[in-house]
């Protein structure tokens, strides 16, 4: 299903936040990386939830059961936005961070030091503040698999940090900081190869690419709802069967089958209204087939357009002069999220240039701190990041590319 620039303005009309401005002109949301807008359906969902349902899990009245309904619709929508087998593989959490650290304490308990746990230099600091915690209390070994200096991984040196010791790779799929879209199936056939587990951290992925955890093959893979038009909720997949095997952090009064055998006290109910609300306004966007089909084609279709306008802002900044652009080109699968550079401007300065234009843009480095300290960009203030997603236009990519022009030659907007 293809997903065009007439569908995009469609769409924007269900987002309400579309219509803020800014000095009269309209905001430009490219922010979308540290968080999209929400469309109305999101939001009525949760309004929704608290106006008729709100209520604890598990009782004998009707909000109750309700709720308890809801919470089960919510984990079967998610196993179809992540072709997960079912609803037992989707736990649900506050956000990723808290959830791969609940993982990692479960997954500590399997381990003895001197084992290892890879990773790579894409990692957001999510996919690495658990790792290094155990590396310092518990003797783990972390390795690090490096990225070339156009921001792809090396595939030699990830096979080179793969050995008998590793346990477990902890794989980023899609770095927010460049885009760089990593080979999930080359860490599962090196993880594989030794008996590793492999974790995919699928955030900032699932905002941009239809994700299939069973052809994955994947153990664990994290993403956050928050990302993809939904609100603050992250979500961990587990391979079936798997997670009942992990000694987690559990009250005795807490279901001790999976998916609920990790997640920590009462979750947030309206919220997870509102994921299910997000995934089923993406498969709106297709038609026919099942659920899960609509979703796979819709997300084809806008990651399609995406990448169209994530070409377009990437050549013409490449072409202003004093701007660098980093992180892969867009010749192969990249996310639409664009990091650059602005001659002698910090990026802090040149965000609050085009923020006071209306242009929200992300400077410095987002948690994504890793691969900017690779390349050598960490301690000159990171980058100013750019991400597009289904609702950005052409007309807001000019005015961006208008707005680096300007704060690259140092001159005032007109
Ligand atoms: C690639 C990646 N991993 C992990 C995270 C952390 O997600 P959360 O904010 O849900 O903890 C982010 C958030 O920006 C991210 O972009």
């Amino acid at each position: 299903m293809s997903f065009t620039a007439a569908d995009c303005e469609r769409c924007r009309r269900d987002f309400p936040a579309l219509a803020r401005t800014l000095d009269g002109r309209p905001l430009a949301f490219f922010d979308g990386p540290a968080g999209t807008q929400v469309p109305n359906a999101v939001i009525d969902a949760v309004a929704g939830y608290y106006r008729t349902a709100n209520a604890n899990t598990h009782g004998h009245f009707p909000t109750t059961r309700e709720t308890d309904r809801l919470l089960h619709e919510s984990r079967e929508t998610v196993a179809a936005f992540l072709g997960a087998a079912d609803w037992r593989s989707v736990s649900f959490g506050q956000n990723m961070t808290t959830l791969n650290y609940s993982l990692s304490y479960a997954l500590a308990r399997e381990m003895r030091p001197g084992d290892e746990i890879v990773i790579t230099q894409l990692e957001h600091e999510a996919n690495r503040g658990p790792w290094l915690n155990l590396q310092e209390e518990r003797g783990i070994v972390v390795r690090e698999a490096a990225i070339g200096p156009d921001g792809r991984l090396d595939a030699d040196d990830l096979a080179r940090q793969i050995g008998k010791r590793t346990q477990l790779v902890a794989f980023n799929m899609a770095s927010n900081s460049l885009g760089t879209v990593s080979d999930a199936a080359l860490a599962r056939r090196l993880s594989k190869e030794v008996g590793a587990w492999l974790l995919l951290d699928a955030v900032h992925y699932a905002a941009h690419f239809a994700i299939d955890a069973a052809a994955l093959d994947a153990d664990f893979l994290l993403c956050s709802a928050y990302k993809f038009y939904g609100p603050h909720v992250g979500i961990l997949y587990t391979r079936p069967g798997l997670l009942e095997r992990l000694r987690t952090d559990r009250l005795r009064t807490q279901d001790e089958e999976a998916p609920f055998r990790i997640e920590m006290g009462t979750l947030n109910h309206a919220a997870l209204a509102g994921v299910k609300a997000a995934v089923d306004y993406i498969a709106s966007w297709s038609t026919g087939g099942s659920q899960r089909e609509r979703i796979v084609s819709a997300m084809q279709g806008i990651a399609a357009y995406e990448h169209e306008l994530g070409t377009y802002y990437y050549e013409r900044a490449q072409s202003i002069p004093g701007v660098a652009v980093h992180g892969p080109d867009f010749s192969g699968l990249r996310a639409p999220t664009v990091s650059i550079t602005a001659g002698g401007v910090s990026p802090d300065d040149v965000a609050r240039a085009l923020g006071e234009e209306g242009l929200q843009v992300w400077s410095g480095h987002f948690y994504g701190l890793r691969p900017l300290e690779a390349l050598g960009l960490a301690e000159s203030g990171g980058v100013v990041r750019a991400g597009v997603v289904m609702y950005n236009t052409r007309e807001e990519v000019d005015r961006l590319l208008e707005g680096v022009e300007r704060v690259a030659r140092g001159t005032a907007p007109h």
